[in-house]
């Protein structure tokens, strides 16, 4: 008891939130957990929970349609049961995440879903949570930006880092909600949440691609997440959390499943589409800047989970494009050497040579803004984190391979309209997969 309240915030919601993870820690295994599924304080819908699987049983009594997760459609009175299973898995932790068996026995939950469950599925990227039926929690009283002192239990659990075994335990973290197969765990420091990530074996080279990425997008105008060393022995990068109080993620892949897409339409403009269904505005130029800031880093894994849009969770408006992150596994991350012909692409055509042929001006590049990007990424390397992983001719190589991608993007933007916008089904990617790694 005293391990578990020097963990949590001692704040004037303690007690209901005491009450709150006891009611579930009691339960039988099996059983079925009645929550409303909220967003922020709208209730959208009620929910039943497997309480040992963390699977949605049953959605009914649809409040606040329109409050469902954009791309689960609602008609007659039903929400498309399918669509939020999807929605609801995807935003646990995957099964794939390294590490994450030896967390989840220590965190004793049979699995991710679960995880989620105990701790109110709340996120620091969207404002969806589940609220018990006879809990009268409220945002203010759950929400990480109010009460930024989330428990450290399952961020210790994924860590592997002064782990101690105790029966209170407490999901409220951050960690339960955030996708995505590469080890990373959410920090707090006065106040204020960093996500830190990880890289993989060989290299460990994702942490540094992303810092690499901040310092293209930043010298190119390209609004993004800004990644940043995080003090360790080994590599890690952090940056801070993108969404405000009033804001929330929604994933490219929600708004790509917004409209049925018919086989003669390209991936592409079936997205681009669906964006204008949604209202959402800007889109083209936004996308322009994605394919050129992949196309010069090579990313492999730009998947439809890894850009989306920003939007105001209770006028539902939308904001526009989110800055960009997740930009790590490129540069190529895993690979000894470098061919392109390698070199895998996403989420629009399966190869960059096809993919940057999607963007339709090149007008808002300042080349000459990326003439030290070599010094800069030479600098970036220069750390005690890199030496095990990255030698002196891997830096090179990977400095070579941004600078053919810059100038191979600034040929294509001298060159006639004719060459520039060309779209159509060919090579379009059919499925969207994030890549895992290696354990
Ligand atoms: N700075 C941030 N602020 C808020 N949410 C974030 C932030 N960075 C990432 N997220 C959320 O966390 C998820 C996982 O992060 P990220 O994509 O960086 O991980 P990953 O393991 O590299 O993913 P993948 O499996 O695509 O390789 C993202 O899809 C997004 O929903
Ligand atoms: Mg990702």
């Amino acid at each position: 008891m005293v391990d578990f309240l020097s963990t949590f915030h001692l704040s004037q919601n303690l007690t209901k939130q005491l009450e709150w993870s006891y009611n579930t820690v009691n339960l039988t295994n099996g059983d079925i957990m009645k929550f409303y599924l909220m967003h922020k304080d709208i209730q959208a819908a009620s929910l039943n929970i497997n309480n040992e699987t963390g699977r949605i049983k049953s959605v009914f009594n649809i409040s606040a349609p329109e409050h469902l997760p954009i791309g689960v459609e609602y008609a007659e009175g039903k929400a498309d049961k399918y669509a939020l299973d999807e929605w609801w898995e995807y935003r646990c932790i995957p099964n794939r995440r390294t590490g994450i068996e030896d967390a989840l026995k220590k965190l004793k939950v049979q699995n991710t879903l679960a995880l989620a469950v105990r701790g109110n599925a709340l996120s620091l990227t969207d404002k969806y949570w589940i609220k018990p039926t006879d809990s009268d929690l409220k945002w203010a009283d759950v929400n990480f930006v109010d009460n930024p002192n989330f428990s450290d239990h399952v961020g210790k659990a994924i860590r592997r880092h002064n782990w101690v075994d105790s029966k209170a335990l407490d999901y409220r973290s951050p960690d339960i909600t955030t996708n995505g197969n590469l080890f990373k765990y959410w920090l707090q420091e006065n106040g204020k949440p960093y996500l830190v990530k990880g890289g993989s074996l060989p290299f460990n080279q994702q942490p540094f691609n992303e810092i690499i990425a901040s310092a293209i997008a930043r010298k190119l105008g390209i609004p993004h997440v800004e990644y940043t060393l995080h003090e360790d022995a080994k590599p890690f990068c952090r940056c801070d959390c993108f969404v405000t109080q009033e804001t929330e993620l929604v994933s490219a892949w929600q708004i790509y499943r917004t409209i049925k897409k018919k086989p003669e339409v390209s991936t592409y403009s079936h997205f681009i589409n669906c964006c204008k269904q949604l209202g959402i505005k800007d889109a083209v130029q936004s996308i322009n800047q994605m394919i050129v800031l992949d196309y010069i880093i090579v990313n492999e894994d730009r998947h439809l989970n890894n850009f989306g849009f920003l939007r105001n969770a209770e006028t539902l408006e939308w904001i526009g494009f989110a800055p960009i992150f997740d930009s790590g596994t490129s540069l190529g991350y895993n690979r000894p050497s470098f061919h392109s012909d390698e070199f895998r692409c996403k989420p629009f055509k399966n190869t960059h040579a096809e993919q940057i042929k999607l963007v339709s001006s090149f007008d808002w590049i300042d080349f000459s803004k990326l003439d030290n990007i070599e010094n800069e990424i030479t600098e970036i390397f220069a750390v005690k984190q890199a030496e095990p992983y990255i030698d002196p001719v891997r830096c090179k190589d990977i400095a070579a391979l941004v600078r053919r991608g810059i100038e191979y993007v600034r040929k294509l933007a001298q060159c006639s309209e004719s060459c520039k916008l060309f779209d159509d089904i060919n090579d379009d990617v059919v499925k969207d997969t994030a890549i895992y790694y290696d354990r």
